[in-house]
């Protein structure tokens, strides 16, 4: 393989780039079709920063000249190529400038899975809408190989680099033309490390099965994605495993066959999802499912060796999405449920209409309070997504609002009197390091209670649930709540929240 080495110092064009020893040089991949060898594969450990990489991607020698746009070897000849390559692979959100792409709008994700071999062999179908003419567009794949990919049946050219898949369709698609990505590929999920907590994310693979826990960054680890929370779409999961494995995964499981050995189910998820919130599990769980007469399914999948009594904690969720329900409004989605696998997590995760937790969080005396933070949720996180990554207080300062106020109505207390004497961070300007952080959740929870202080219950409820009407299916900002409080219950309001949002020093809780 002939091999360039490029000498760059600032390009950064795309994201988590292959660093070598000598972090100016970086070693050329040929651009392929389909790829017959194992192609680098990000290492777990990189950061997901377009900014501060310092090697970039290049075509080889014997690349398609299609691709000379993308090849920052030769940056004399094209401004427009390589700044908007740059530009396609980020959807520029400054706490992971490298995450999501820009140039498209998926529609939908149709995802299959085989987990009856050894690997993984996937192929996900992308159906997505140019925003802009666009001779080359990105998807976010961590490791795996790529065997093929095709857009509208016909073979596209594409070649990676870190975590961006970069891809020439045979022809430009035009601004406003759908197409459908089809990514034939194959390998070992690996999960991604936390930067900076002790979590894995992604697809996950234990000797009882496998499980999905991605947000903020791991999706591309299992599917081809625009992994931003702002590029909602429909999913379609099909999985095949063996027979006498269950499967559990959003929205709906609209079909179960089995033959030969093999069962292939679908899940079908009727709503938008962000990426960070798409799951499945596959092992020994058991599954219970209710259908209330609303028409909303409660199913809860409990792996048979998570050490919980089924039934015990998991029997407040109806009475719970009853409570939310008068609050928030109408819970916002066909399906609800918990999905408990055999793990110490350390987390639970609200995946959409199916919450992920550990044995470690359903055995302990704090189960009850973070089910109800992970139904929450489903509302604040899942239904109203953030904007940015740098608005996640919009997820967690609710969520955790909504966990005191179930709390305070179970057990009469809750953690407000704790927090609010706690000198807490500004919630907005966060390092990616500081995403989840107890700031964000009890500053952001504190906010939300100074708000109901100042405007009182009604007004409160109204704010909360308009929340919901405006922005539901989709994704708002901080500004959005800032001028949705102004617009419910005046500049005065808005201003005190905007004090708990960015005031350096916590602001003082009013008492009731
Ligand atoms: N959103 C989760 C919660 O309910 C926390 C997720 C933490 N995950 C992580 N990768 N840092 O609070
Ligand atoms: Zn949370």
């Amino acid at each position: 393989m002939r091999r360039l080495l490029i000498v760059l110092f600032s390009l950064g064009l795309a994201a988590g780039c292959v660093s070598t020893s000598d972090s100016t040089e970086t070693t050329v991949e040929p651009l392929e079709t389909t790829s017959t060898t194992s192609r680098s594969q990000r290492t777990t450990e990189e950061p997901i920063d377009a900014s501060g990489s310092t090697s970039v991607p290049s075509a080889s020698g014997e690349s398609d000249p299609r691709f000379a746009s993308l090849d920052p070897g030769d940056p004399g000849g094209d401004a427009m190529g390589l700044a908007a390559a740059r530009e396609l692979g980020s959807i520029g959100d400054p706490t992971f400038p490298g995450l999501g792409n820009s140039g498209y709008d998926v529609q939908t994700y149709a995802i299959n899975l085989d987990l009856t071999r050894p690997e993984l062999v996937a192929e996900t179908t992308v159906t997505l809408t140019a925003l802009a003419e666009l001779d080359s567009f990105h998807l976010d794949l961590v490791g795996l190989t790529i065997d093929e990919i095709r857009i509208d049946d016909e073979p596209a050219l594409f070649m990676r680099d870190g975590r961006e898949v970069i891809i020439r369709p045979p022809e430009p698609i035009e601004s406003g033309q759908t197409v459908a990505v089809l990514v034939a590929y194959h390998g070992t999920p690996e999960p991604i490390a936390d930067q900076d907590l002790p979590f894995n994310l992604g697809f996950q693979t234990q000797s009882w099965g496998t499980f999905v826990a991605s947000e903020p960054v791991g999706a591309a680890t299992w599917f081809p994605a625009n992994d931003h929370p702002q590029d909602k779409a429909l999913f379609t999961i099909t999985i095949s495993v063996p027979e006498g494995t269950t499967t559990a995964g959003p929205g709906q499981r609209t079909s179960s066959t089995t033959a030969e050995g093999v069962t292939t189910e679908t899940w079908i998820a009727a709503d938008p999802m962000s990426t960070y919130l798409a799951s499945v599990a596959t092992g020994a769980f058991d599954v219970s499912i209710e259908t209330l007469d609303s028409g909303l399914v409660i199913r809860h999948a409990v792996h048979a060796d998570a050490a919980i009594a089924t039934g015990t904690e998991l029997d407040t969720t109806v009475e719970m999405i009853a409570a939310f329900e008068e609050r928030f409004g109408p819970y916002p989605f066909e399906s609800y449920g918990i999905l408990v696998v055999p793990e110490q997590l350390g987390f639970a995760l609200e995946n959409q209409t199916l919450s992920l937790f550990g044995t470690d969080i359903m055995t302990s005396p704090a189960a009850q309070p973070i089910l109800a933070h992970e139904l929450a949720h489903q509302w604040f996180g899942d239904n109203v997504s953030p904007a940015a990554w740098d608005d996640i207080w919009l997820n967690e300062g609710f969520a955790t609002w909504a966990e005191w106020w179930w709390t305070e109505r179970i057990t009469g207390t809750n953690n407000v009197n704790t927090a609010r004497f706690i000198p807490l961070e500004p919630l907005k300007g966060l390092p990616a390091s500081g995403l989840f952080e107890i700031n964000v959740y009890w500053r952001g929870g504190l906010t939300l209670e100074a708000l109901r202080r100042d405007v009182g219950d009604e007004i409160f409820g109204q704010i909360l649930r308009e929340w919901s009407n405006r922005y539901g299916g989709g994704v708002a900002s901080t500004q959005n709540f800032l001028d949705l409080v102004e617009e419910l219950s005046g500049a005065g309001a808005a201003d005190l929240v905007s004090q708990w949002i960015f005031a350096p020093t916590m602001p003082v809780l009013a008492d009731e």
